[in-house]
This record gives C-alpha cells, structure tokens and sequence, in this order.
C-alpha cells in the first residue's frame, strides 16, 4: 500500500500511471471507513486499473467546531482495512496545509439551487465547502471516475453539478446505501452513537419504508405529517426534517405527477450525532 501525504509526490506517480494509460478510480473519503466506503473501493477496482483514495477531514465543510474537533480520525486502521480490500491501492492523506497553503477557506458556488435545499438549509457553508475540498482533489489525482455513495445523494447529485459546471473530465458514480444488518444507513458517524441510541437508530430506516409504502396512496403533506409524528413520540431521536423531494430538482414536492421521480430526505439528532438517509419512493 503506498501512501501519500504531500500532493507533489502523489502527482508525479498518477503522471507515471497515465502515461501509461492507465485508467484511475477515486474514492475521496474522510476517513473513520466502514464497510460502505469499502463497497465503494470494490466498485473502484472492479473497473479501473488503479485505485486513489483520499482520507481527509475537511475543516471548510464543517459548520460546526466540535462536530469537526470530534470527527473520527483513525488512519492505522483505515490502512489496515483498506489493505484487507487490496494492497495496490494508492491513499492519498494530506494534512490541512498540503490541501489549503494557509487559506483554509471555501470558494464560493452556484450548483443552481440545489445548494439551498435541505443539508444546505441546515448547514451553512457546507455545500461550498464540498465543492471546494472535491474540485481540489479532482485537479490532483485526475480520476477517469470517481465514485460516492447515495446516503449523501444531495452531495451526489452537486457533485454531477460541480463536474458539469466547471467541465471537469471525470465520470462521477453514485453507488447504493450500505446498511448494518438492522438496516441503519453506514456512517463513520456510527461509531460515535451511545448504546441506547445506536440500538433505537435504526428507527430512522423503518419509518422511510413506511413513508415509502404511504407514499402509493397517500400525498407528501400526508405522509410527512405522519413521519413527524412518529417521531415527536420517539423519546431518543428528535427529527431535523423530513422532505419528499423531486430527485432532479430536489424541490420538495407540491402535488405528485407519475412522469417525475422522488425520493424521501431525512435528518435526525440521537443525542449529538446527526444521523442522514434517504430512500427512492418511486
Ligand atoms: O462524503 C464525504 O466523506 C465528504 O463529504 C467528501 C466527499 C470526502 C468531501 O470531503
């Protein structure tokens, strides 16, 4: 496993790879890995010659200082799991210099509005901060394809918007939810839940299978009414938002049509950790 930490060194090797035409896959990552990033790396080598993965904890995609003091930082072990996948993978790990050169800050970007819906209502910043850390990586390790997962879809589908805006050369993969066994959404975010809480969690998973059952007959006010009650009954977990929402615009939606697609978006606190999922309802 080679494992880089100055950019200048990972580049001059990725320029030694394409020369020799070899086709390169991406899993940019914050570390903490679980079983869900390492689906993703699987997907990565099945169809690429070579596969980067970046472990990096972005300071400007976080809006909160103890969420990003607290975040997991565990890359012993993210090496160890990783060289259970493969050893020929390539870990890209910067410190926050190598990424920033001293202006640890966002850029700014239009991803047409689908910045301001739901993350990006209750995290400001974050979408800018994504934007920011995902181009830099892309312009370093210049993936022929880059692959993240659809817990995070609202990211997926800014990401496409990013790589369309700016023209940047790399098909972006959106790759399905990996969930433990009780079906709890993968989360490096998991490992953080107390016992009480990570037993009640995946609460979360059996609520957006019923919304999705109600959603065959009922209409999205009716069933987010519905959703928002069984959680204002849930004594441990405490709603954020639940939004049905068109999956091109992701616009909440009004009045359903067949022609469009949705998708059910949810946000919860157990305890301190802000869990997130989704589901495709059509
Ligand atoms: O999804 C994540 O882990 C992060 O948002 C990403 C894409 C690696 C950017 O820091």
């Amino acid at each position: 496993m080679k494992v880089f930490t100055e950019k200048a060194k990972i580049k001059n090797e990725i320029s030694f790879l394409k020369k020799k035409k070899q086709s390169l896959g991406f899993v940019p990552t914050m570390g903490a890995l679980h079983d869900g990033h390492l689906s993703l790396v699987e997907e990565a080598l099945k169809n690429n010659n070579q596969v980067v993965v970046s472990i990096f904890v972005n300071p400007t995609q976080f809006n909160n200082a103890s969420d990003l003091e607290n975040y997991p930082r565990t890359l012993e072990r993210d090496i160890k799991l990783l060289e259970t996948v493969s050893n020929e993978i390539m870990v890209y790990a910067p410190a926050v210099e190598d990424i920033y050169e001293g202006q640890t800050k966002s850029e700014r970007f239009s991803f047409d509005g689908l910045e301001f819906e739901m993350e990006g209502k209750f995290r400001e910043g974050h979408f800018d901060g994504v934007g920011t850390i995902v181009k830099r990586l892309f312009e370093i390790i210049e993936p022929d394809n880059a692959y993240f997962g659809e817990k995070d879809f609202q990211q997926l589908a800014i990401i496409k918007k990013l790589v369309e805006k700016h023209s940047i050369p790399v098909n972006v993969h959106g790759c399905k939810i990996h969930r433990e066994p009780d079906g709890l959404a993968m989360s490096s975010r998991n490992e953080r839940l107390k016992p009480e809480y990570k037993k009640e969690a995946p609460f979360i998973y059996r609520i957006l299978n019923s919304a999705k059952k109600k959603f065959g007959t009922k209409s999205a006010k009716e069933v987010t009414e519905w959703v928002e009650k069984q959680f204002a009954n849930n004594a441990l977990l405490q709603l954020e938002y639940f939004i049905i929402a068109d999956t091109s615009t992701l616009k909440p939606v009004i009045r359903k049509s067949h022609k469009k697609q949705y998708r059910a978006f949810i946000a919860v606190y157990a305890d301190d950790i802000r869990l997130i999922d989704n589901i495709a309802l059509n």
